[in-house]
């Protein structure tokens, strides 16, 4: 088998990963793997169908009837394919992350979703993210990452980004489904958040983005040889 690179970040809603993960596979020209956006596909489809995510026996009835595909276009920017049709935006909501963060603590979900990204990883050097990665899809990852911030710092961040945007943002109210996501996703009992034995845990609530990327670079570099 030829060897290919992996590198696992993960940690809790808002620590940036997405953000680091995806400037650091542009400049190695690695497959930027957005774990979260699979378990957010699955609580999408769902949702149209009306089935709680708290209700595990309609998840495990309706299951069978999804078919999840990642695709990425010319500019490598990953597309979720929800039974043929691309719901890339569509997943992006408040209300989904939520459901998400629910629909993720199935043990049907995980099983259905866990070749799915070893494969990408067998054949393709990458950065992958989401919250078990170094613990249970990846335990043989070439660098591990815990990348943190607390959930006060993370709130503010997400808050400042939405009123850059031009949204509306209510900073409590953030706080507090930042607080909630991380309580669920952290004590869910199949592969919860928590950091892998060997991973490097990196707070970012002191970086801006630039630091974080200059520390990820470093550590990524110690272990691959940059
Ligand atoms: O990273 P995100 O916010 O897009 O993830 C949405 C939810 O999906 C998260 O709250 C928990 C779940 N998730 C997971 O259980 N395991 C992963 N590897 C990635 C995400």
């Amino acid at each position: 088998m030829s060897k290919t690179v992996s590198i696992a970040i993960d940690g809790p809603a808002g620590a940036g990963k997405s953000t680091i993960a995806k400037a650091l596979a542009g400049e190695l020209g690695y497959y930027y793997v957005d774990t979260g956006a699979i378990y957010r596909t699955v609580a999408y489809f769902l949702d149209l169908l009306g089935i709680s995510p708290k209700d595990t026996d309609g998840v495990e009835r309706y299951i069978d009837e999804l078919t999840v595909a990642i695709e990425y276009d010319e500019d490598g920017k990953q597309h979720m394919i929800m039974n043929g049709m691309d719901v890339t935006d569509e997943i992006r909501t408040q209300d989904i992350s939520q459901k998400a963060s629910l629909v993720s603590a199935h043990k049907v979900v995980r099983d259905m979703l866990l070749d799915m990204q070893r494969d990408v990883a067998r054949h393709n050097n990458v950065i992958m993210d989401g919250r078990d990665i170094g613990t249970v899809v990846l335990p043989k990852a070439t660098v591990k990452i815990f990348l943190t911030a607390s959930a006060e710092v993370r709130a503010q961040r997400r808050t400042d980004e939405l009123i850059a945007k031009g949204q509306k943002a209510n900073y409590s109210q953030i706080l507090k489904e930042i607080q909630l996501r991380d309580h669920q996703d952290s004590t869910r009992p199949i592969a919860p958040l928590k950091q892998a034995k060997d991973a490097v845990l990196v707070d970012t609530s002191a970086l801006d983005i630039d630091g974080v990327i200059a520390e990820i670079k470093r550590i990524v570099g110690e272990k691959i040889g940059l």
